[in-house]
């Protein structure tokens, strides 16, 4: 785990933004598997301007996003499509047919993870994966348990991760289920990179870092990868 310090999250999403960018140059048809959340922001403007200065094309790529609700429908302004889609790929010239999600409402769970590893598998697996941290250590929607996940699952919210999101629902209940990719799909990535910012990711990012591997927090699995890069802001690195 190669953990650099940076001043800002502008700074961060520069350092994570070029890594998608170079990842792309080097490989037009790469395969992204992308986050959500507040921290990839400066992330996602980074490389739409890079797509809008003409420095980079997404026309090839193909995308896999890590987690969406259930119960909630795709076009809803809380889904993860619609997130991804306004603040990326209505910003970039990626094939909106190669463009992958979960889908929260599908009938059988277990059916829908064999189809997204499925179509992961089809597209060549992912060269990078981008990863947010939760407050308690989840990566994805992988919540502290007491196991590790492997394929992608259908995953029970806890309190602490609805405490975080529900102040985004202004018309209806937060979803208290979502599906999610597993700690195993993410694993498989050739490379990952985790952005953390503020001082309310101190100590999931501490437990990730210097904790031992432990479901309890599913990010510490990050350590066993053979390529991966923890950006941090120095709260979020505060207490290291
Ligand atoms: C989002 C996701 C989550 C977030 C995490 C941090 O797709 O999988 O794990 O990365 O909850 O969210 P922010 O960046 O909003 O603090």
């Amino acid at each position: 785990m190669k953990v650099t310090i940076l001043k800002t999250a502008q700074e961060i999403g520069r350092t994570a933004g070029e890594m998608f960018v170079q990842t792309v140059l080097a490989k037009p048809d790469a395969v992204l598997g992308l986050a959500t959340g507040a921290t990839p922001l400066p992330t996602y403007d980074y490389m739409a301007n890079a797509c809008k200065e003409g420095r980079v094309s997404f026309k090839d790529v193909s995308t896999f996003n890590l987690d969406e609700y259930c119960d909630l429908p795709k076009s809803h302004k809380n889904s993860y499509f619609t997130f991804m889609t306004e603040n990326l790929f209505s910003k970039i010239d990626v094939n909106s047919a190669n463009v992958h999600f979960l889908d929260g409402n599908a009938p059988d769970a277990e059916a829908e993870s064999r189809r997204y590893a499925a179509e992961i598998e089809r597209a060549g697996g992912i060269d990078i994966q981008f990863l947010g941290i939760g407050r308690n250590g989840h990566i994805a929607f992988n919540e502290p348990s007491d196991k590790f996940t492997n394929d992608a699952f259908k995953v029970q919210l806890t309190e602490s991760t609805i405490e975080a999101n529900s102040m985004y629902f202004d018309d209806v209940p937060m979803p208290r289920f979502a599906m999610t990719m597993g700690v195993g799909s993410i694993m498989r990535a050739k490379k990952i990179v985790l952005v953390a910012t503020g001082k309310s990711k101190a100590e999931a990012v501490f437990a990730m870092i210097k904790g031992d591997i432990d479901p309890h927090c599913p990010a510490s699995i990050l350590k066993a990868h053979p390529d991966c890069t923890v950006l941090l802001d120095e709260d979020a690195a505060s207490l290291l």
